[in-house]
């Protein structure tokens, strides 16, 4: 009988082992993909538009309130944009939906073609760094056509 129980006990855990294994491995990866992420945010200079105040704290705006977007826009031939809340974005989105919209043109200054030109492991590790910070902070303003003049503070660039 305790015999019986004994060996039960050990196929259980044999059972157990691989599978917490695997968790821990997972685990690993993940944190791998947001330390990563996390430093091609910092060297690729996503913080200087998506993070209010980024450059001119010297990047040393807490991390807690980066990537939440900015009400600064940027005024040119194109109309006025504001750089997208990209924490409320990626949480908003599968990793798939994320994956897709790697190639999309974006309207200036955003460096779209950077996004383009990255490997598809950095681009969702990005993604992966921006959930692990989880949303935060307000929507940046919609997109204003040419000739629309936007509330201020914005940055004009020449015509
Ligand atoms: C020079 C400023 C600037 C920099 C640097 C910048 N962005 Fe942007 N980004 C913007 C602006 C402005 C928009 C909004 C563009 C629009 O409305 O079409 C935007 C939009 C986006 C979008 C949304 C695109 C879409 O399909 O709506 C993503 C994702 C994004 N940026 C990611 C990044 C990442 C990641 C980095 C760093 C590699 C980065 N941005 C660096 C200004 C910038």
């Amino acid at each position: 009988m305790e015999d019986t129980m004994k060996r039960k006990a050990l196929l259980t855990s044999c059972m157990i082992a691989p599978m917490l294994l695997a968790g821990f491995e997972g685990q690993a990866k993940d944190r791998g993909s947001i330390r990563n992420g996390r430093y091609l945010v910092m060297i690729a200079g996503c913080n200087d538009c998506h993070t209010k105040g980024y450059a001119s704290s010297d990047g040393r705006t807490p991390e807690s309130q980066w990537l939440m977007g900015d009400d600064l826009g940027w005024n040119g031939p194109w109309g006025t944009t504001w750089p997208v809340n990209l924490r409320l974005l990626a949480n908003s989105m599968s990793e798939r939906e994320w994956m897709r919209a790697k190639d999309v043109k974006a309207r200036p200054p955003m460096p779209w073609y950077a996004l383009r030109d990255m490997n598809n492991r950095d681009f969702r590790d990005i993604y992966r760094y921006l959930r692990h910070l989880g949303p935060a902070g307000r929507p940046s303003p919609d997109f204003l056509p040419p000739g629309k003049t936007p509330p201020e503070p914005y940055v004009r660039y020449p015509r």
